[in-house]
């Protein structure tokens, strides 16, 4: 009698032991994994739904503008001493407008950034200082007419001197404010050929820095302005249900699905998120992350440096790398990235550390990374001073965390440069030195609020606690386990291990595809 109530209890047990086994090697994991990405994908019941499309806190978008000292001298031959001022703090707010849910698990959104200026950040800089600068519509004009008729430098300088009055060299003082969001007009009136091609060529190709002036004598040039006006998009981004390995994938841009601006498949590829989302990453972090940046009409990508704790959350390190900007000799997948001649000196392709954006912007424009960072030396020779590139200050940079893939602190850096090309039948350029100059370099800086940062830490913490439980009801069913066993073995059952029941059964070495099917 108790041999046999002895058996059902090992019986019992041994049962209890398999369920637990299951429970935490496969069961509890598959619940938790289950209840993070519900919580990431992009639905509206969704907790960071609403975070995803309004950010709760508003980005830094500092400016740093590259003031130019000697420009009397530069304008005779001499090498330019550059002095960085800055940074000029703005807030930018994101707000995504849900246009739909469409086909193949995909969310349709526009994004409007809006910038207001930080004073408070700013410290002692106002937005009405002033600088002295590349000119950079003047010489984008002169350099875009240059590459339609090169000829014709005389007769377009001409014209120009009429496009901007009492020119007298490349550079410009301007107020920082009219320089990047206010704007400088640019006067299209006036009887003469090539400056009507000079605005025809913009009423044509509509570049985003130049704004139409409403009563249509002219334009607005500013470096920002149509960021803080207009909306992009519409983005077609994967929302993660179906694959959340696809989550925050980028599928489509203005309802094309590659750039066709660089005439190229493969560099006009849309790879990777809009940087405000990545998959979960769940101990398993992929070596390259990457995100698309309509602004340059290009990915970007970030290389997996390794683990690194930020706010006491554990997290992986991302950062920008060489082979990003690297010219074609370098990385070759770079080639169909190089369009045009900057200078002569080189084949048909830019210097390491450079991408011509003429093609995406339709206006003469290089961008690096600030200070040429990661670039070659050779630019930096151009310099007499105020040029020092250095990896904490110019790096881009992002933390995802370890588990959920959440951005904790990321900052995306970027230059903006222009050519300064020696024309010797143009009175303005005909002494300065060829080289590229830098107007100035943002940086777009975020990271996650004290809130978010608590909220992780809860649910980290709450994981902990999961995790725990799991092996607490194993080791208590461990205990149950070999405390029956002892009891049947106690109790008379001469043999612990009867012979043909269904516990026997499972547990027999080679039937374990058995238990795969209780899965
Ligand atoms: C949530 O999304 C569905 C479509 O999937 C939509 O019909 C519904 O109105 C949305 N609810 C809210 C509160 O936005
Ligand atoms: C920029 O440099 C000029 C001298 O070239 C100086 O007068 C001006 O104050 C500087 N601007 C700022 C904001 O420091
Ligand atoms: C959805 O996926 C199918 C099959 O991959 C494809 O044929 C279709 O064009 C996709 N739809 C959209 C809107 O991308
Ligand atoms: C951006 O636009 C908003 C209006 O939409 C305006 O209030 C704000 O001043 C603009 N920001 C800048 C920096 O010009
Ligand atoms: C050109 O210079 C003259 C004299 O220096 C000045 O009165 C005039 O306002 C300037 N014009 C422009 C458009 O800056
Ligand atoms: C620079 O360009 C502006 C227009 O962008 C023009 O009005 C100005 O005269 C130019 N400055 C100089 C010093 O040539
Ligand atoms: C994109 O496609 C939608 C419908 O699929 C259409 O309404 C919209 O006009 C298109 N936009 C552009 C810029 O082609
Ligand atoms: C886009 O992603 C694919 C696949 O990961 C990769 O092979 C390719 O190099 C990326 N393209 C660009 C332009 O970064
Ligand atoms: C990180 O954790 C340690 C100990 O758990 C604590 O002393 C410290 O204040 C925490 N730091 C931050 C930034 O939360
Ligand atoms: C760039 O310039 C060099 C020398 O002037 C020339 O040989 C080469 O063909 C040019 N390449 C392109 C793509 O225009």
């Amino acid at each position: 009698m108790l041999g046999k109530n002895a058996k059902l209890f090992f019986g019992v047990s041994v049962i209890i032991l398999i369920v637990a086994i299951v429970l935490a090697s496969w069961g509890f994991p598959k619940i938790v994994q289950k209840q993070i990405h519900k919580s990431l994908q992009i639905q509206n019941s969704s907790v960071m739904f609403e975070k995803w499309r309004e950010l709760p806190i508003p980005l830094k978008f500092k400016v740093y503008l590259f003031n130019v000292t000697n420009a009397e001298d530069v304008n005779n031959g001499a090498k330019p001493i550059l002095n960085e001022i800055g940074p000029y703090v703005y807030k930018e707010y994101r707000v995504k407008r849900i246009l739909g849910y469409g086909e193949n698990d995909t969310i349709r959104y526009m994004l409007k950034k809006t910038f207001y200026f930080d004073q408070e950040a700013s410290g002692g800089l106002n937005e009405n200082d002033e600088v002295t600068v590349i000119n950079y519509s003047y010489l984008a004009a002169l350099l875009t007419v240059l590459d339609i008729m090169p000829a014709a430098a005389v007769i377009v300088n001409n014209a120009l001197e009429s496009f901007f009055p009492n020119l007298t060299d490349p550079f410009m003082k301007v107020k920082v404010k009219d320089l990047l969001f206010d704007g400088i007009f640019l006067n299209c009136v006036g009887e003469n050929s090539a400056l009507s091609l000079v605005c025809g060529k913009i009423r044509l190709e509509k570049p985003s820095v130049m704004r139409p002036a409403e009563d249509d004598k002219g334009f607005y040039f500013s470096m920002f302005s149509h960021l803080n006006l207009t909306e992009s998009g519409p983005y077609d981004m994967k929302r993660g249900i179906e694959n959340i390995n696809e989550l925050g994938h980028i599928v489509a841009y203005n309802n094309k699905t590659t750039m066709s601006q660089w005439g190229d498949p493969y560099c006009g590829q849309i790879n990777g998120s809009d940087s405000s989302i990545f998959p979960p990453i769940e101990g398993n972090p992929p070596a390259k992350i990457s995100t698309f940046e309509p602004e340059i009409c290009r990915s970007f990508f970030a290389s997996l440096v390794g683990p690194r704790d930020i706010f006491n959350l554990s997290a992986y390190y991302y950062e920008i790398d060489e082979m990003l900007f690297a010219s074609k000799s370098a990385n070759p997948n770079n080639k169909c990235f190089c369009k045009r001649n900057w200078s002569a000196n080189h084949d048909g392709c830019l210097l390491m550390g450079l991408l011509n954006i003429n093609p995406c912007k339709n206006a003469p424009a290089i961008v690096s990374l600030p200070h040429f960072y990661l670039a070659s030396e050779e630019i930096l020779e151009y310099f007499d001073g105020g040029i020092s590139p250095d990896r904490e200050k110019h790096r881009s940079f992002v933390y995802l965390e370890a588990t959920t893939g959440v951005v904790i602190k990321g900052v995306q850096r970027l230059q903006f440069n222009i050519e300064l090309r020696n024309v010797p039948a143009i009175p303005e350029l005909e002494n300065v030195r060829t080289g590229l100059f830098p107007l100035l370099w943002i940086e777009e800086g975020a990271e996650i609020s004290k809130n978010l940062q608590d909220e992780l830490h809860h649910a980290n913490k709450l994981l902990s606690y999961v995790e725990a439980v799991r092996w607490v009801i194993l080791g208590l069913s461990i205990i149950l386990c070999i405390a029956s066993a002892i009891y049947v073995s106690r109790t008379g059952g001469l043999n612990p291990w009867p012979n043909r029941n269904s516990v026997n059964f499972i547990l027999r070495p080679g039937n374990t595809i058995d238990i795969n099917k209780i899965r």
